[in-house]
């Protein structure tokens, strides 16, 4: 069951680099280096000092979150356990199945959050109260 996921269901994917004297590249295949099809890909910047996104769950969404610049913190959520993800590398991503709440917080100076997402964009598969997430996610 899919909002049956728990945050150990949730982990740190190593992303391949190709390291240059120039300077370094990652690249994400489809699939191959992220385990879905990707749909949409976002990207959060310009976060405030002290700012915190997120404060939903998904229904169905799975995302690769990358701190494509700088750092911050997720804190996944399943509604038992929690899990903090430090993510500060450009070369590592979390992967976050549905059915997990998630905060983003503790965005360094000129962090670029990128996120490769399976679906488009549709506020229907959005939790976003957090009593109604803990209703579909127990009952
Ligand atoms: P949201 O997912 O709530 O952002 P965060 O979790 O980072 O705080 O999205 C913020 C707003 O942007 C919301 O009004 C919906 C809109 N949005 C889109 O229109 N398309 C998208 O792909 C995303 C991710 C958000």
């Amino acid at each position: 069951m899919i909002n049956k996921a728990n945050v150990y269901d949730c982990s740190i994917v190593e992303l391949p680099v190709n390291h240059r004297e120039k300077g370094n590249l990652t690249v994400i295949e489809n699939v191959k280096d992220v385990p879905f099809e990707v749909q949409r890909v976002y990207y959060l910047y310009d976060i405030p000092g002290g700012e915190s996104r997120g404060g939903h769950a998904h229904k169905e969404l799975r995302q690769l979150i990358v701190a494509a610049s700088g750092s911050f913190d997720v804190i996944l959520n399943d509604g038992k356990i929690k899990r903090i993800f430090t993510l500060n590398r450009p070369y590592q991503g979390l992967l976050v199945f549905p059915g997990i709440w998630r905060e983003l917080d503790n965005f360094s100076s000129g962090s670029v959050c990128l996120v490769l997402a399976s679906q488009v964009y549709d506020e229907m598969d959005y939790l976003r109260d957090y009593d109604l997430f803990l209703k579909w996610k127990f009952e």
